[in-house]
This record gives structure tokens, C-alpha cells and sequence, in this order.
């Protein structure tokens, strides 16, 4: 009798566990020991775990200078939101290029017309000079700026002089672009752009992370936290998604066992 009950109880428990294997939303097959032990995911998570602890995740962005929803995407999204609260655990990749065109006889055509043009390139040249240190919250401002109808040289000057950005940079910038590096940044922002892998792009801004292109990512633009959130990991938690989950918790009706 206890024997018949144990058995059924194991099988009860191994029916219950392949039943739930199949049907775990993959993004949820390495977030738990138990699963991916009795789901049999423990090697490739472990593998995946090798490759991406402490790794900062790669953010690249396609965008082009005046395109409505890439400034929207850069002064909402991007700075305030993801660079502010995720700058140490991620690489933030700005290509601006967007839905450019290199035409036959090797000029470019741009979607907003020539200022745009003038414009993705000087944030070529700008992005260059800056080497490791971050572009975006510059272009930021500057994107902000063209938002409210600024014009372009008055919101680079404003924008350099409030984030302090020294007469070295403004050098570079400038020499970059009346030589030929800075047709040649926008060759190569043209070849990263027509080389996402495996979906190419369709609009823009277009996010690519870690090097994967898919349309369905897209939809996530406006939920990068989320994602990133439930992407990272590392040794330490990242604070905001710690403080969310707290918050979370905080206002949530917990259940109290004892
Ligand atoms: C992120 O980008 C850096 C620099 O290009 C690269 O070395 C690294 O392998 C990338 N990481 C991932 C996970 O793609
Ligand atoms: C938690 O409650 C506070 C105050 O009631 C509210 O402002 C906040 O938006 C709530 N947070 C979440 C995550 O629901």
C-alpha cells in the first residue's frame, strides 16, 4: 500500500514536471536551478551563464538624426530612463545612419534631406571624438533641442557648453568632419546598418541586442528596463531592479505564512 502511494507519487511528480518542461516560456528555462534540472536545461544554461555573468549587455541603435520617433526614443527612453539607470551593465551603441541610402554614385541620400544628412554625420564625428566616453547624453540634448525647432549650430553650442564638453572634443569633431573620416564613419555606420543579423531593419530607431536584429524586439523599445532587468546577471543585482522589485513587494498584499 505505502509503496503503491509512493509510486504513484513519483509518478505523479515526474508526469508533472515533463508536462510543465514543454510548456515554460523559454525566457524562464534558466531563472531557476529546479528547472532547469528537472527540464534538463542545466548544461546550456550553464554554458549561457559562462558567457554572459558579469557581462554588460550590448545596446546598438540605429537611428537617423531627424526622424520624430528616434528623438522621442533617445530624449524619453535611451537617456533618462535606460543610460541613467542602467550605465554600468550595459554598452549603449549609437549608428546614425538609419534609413539612409548610399546611392551609384556614392552619395548619400537621407530620409529628412540634406540637413539630415549633415547632421547624422556630425554625430558620427562627435560619437568618434568622444572614444570611451558616452555620446548619448550630448546627442541627447541636441535631439531634445531640434525637437523644440533650435537651430542645429545653436543646439550643439548650448548642448556642449551645459555638459561641459572641452575645446579637445569640439577639435576633433570638427576636423572629422572636413576630412575624409567622416564620410568614411558614415560608410561604415551605412555597412553596420545594412548588416544587422538575422532580421534587418525595417524603421527606425531599431535596437539590436547583443547582436541579435529581430523585429519582435522591437515592440520593447518603451520596456527596456524589463528586459534588461530579467536579462542581466551578475554578482550584484542591478539597484533599480532591485528597488522595483521592492516597490513591488512594498505594495503588493503578501502572503504572511507564520
Ligand atoms: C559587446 O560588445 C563588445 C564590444 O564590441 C564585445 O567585445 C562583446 O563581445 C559584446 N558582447 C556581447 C554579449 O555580444
Ligand atoms: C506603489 O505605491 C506607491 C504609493 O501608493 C505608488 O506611487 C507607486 O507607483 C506604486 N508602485 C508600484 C510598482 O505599483
Amino acid at each position: 500500500m505505502l509503496t503503491r502511494l509512493v509510486a504513484s507519487f513519483l509518478l505523479l511528480g515526474a508526469v508533472q514536471a515533463s508536462a510543465n518542461c514543454d510548456a515554460i516560456p523559454t525566457s524562464l528555462w534558466c531563472s531557476n536551478k529546479d528547472i532547469e534540472s528537472q527540464c534538463g536545461f542545466t548544461e546550456l544554461c550553464n554554458k549561457h551563464r559562462a558567457a554572459s555573468h558579469n557581462q554588460k549587455i550590448n545596446i546598438t541603435v540605429l537611428i537617423e538624426a531627424l526622424c520624430p520617433d528616434c528623438q522621442n526614443f533617445l530624449t524619453k527612453q535611451l537617456y533618462p530612463v535606460v543610460f541613467k539607470n542602467f550605465a554600468d551593465y550595459v554598452n549603449i551603441e549609437l549608428v546614425p545612419f538609419g534609413n539612409a541610402k548610399i546611392q551609384e554614385d556614392g552619395t548619400i541620400k537621407c530620409q529628412h534631406g540634406e540637413e539630415e544628412c549633415s547632421i547624422n554625420k556630425f554625430e558620427g564625428c562627435f560619437i568618434d571624438s568622444m572614444a570611451d566616453q558616452s555620446p548619448l547624453p550630448t546627442l541627447a540634448c541636441i535631439e531634445e533641442s531640434l525637437q523644440k525647432k533650435v537651430e542645429f549650430a545653436d543646439a550643439v553650442q548650448q548642448c556642449f557648453e551645459k555638459l561641459q564638453i572641452g575645446g579637445d572634443i569640439q577639435r576633433l569633431t570638427q576636423s572629422c568632419l572636413v576630412s575624409k573620416l567622416g564620410a568614411d564613419l558614415q560608410t561604415k555606420a551605412a555597412a553596420t546598418t545594412n548588416n544587422v543579423w538575422p532580421e534587418q531593419h525595417k524603421f527606425v530607431p531599431w535596437i539590436v541586442i547583443n547582436g541579435v536584429s529581430l523585429t519582435s524586439l522591437q515592440a520593447f523599445q518603451n520596456q527596456l528596463p524589463t528586459l534588461l532587468c530579467e536579462w542581466y546577471s551578475g554578482d550584484k543585482a542591478i539597484p533599480f531592479c532591485e528597488a522595483a522589485l521592492k516597490l513591488k513587494y512594498k505594495n503588493a498584499s503578501v502572503r504572511h505564512f507564520f
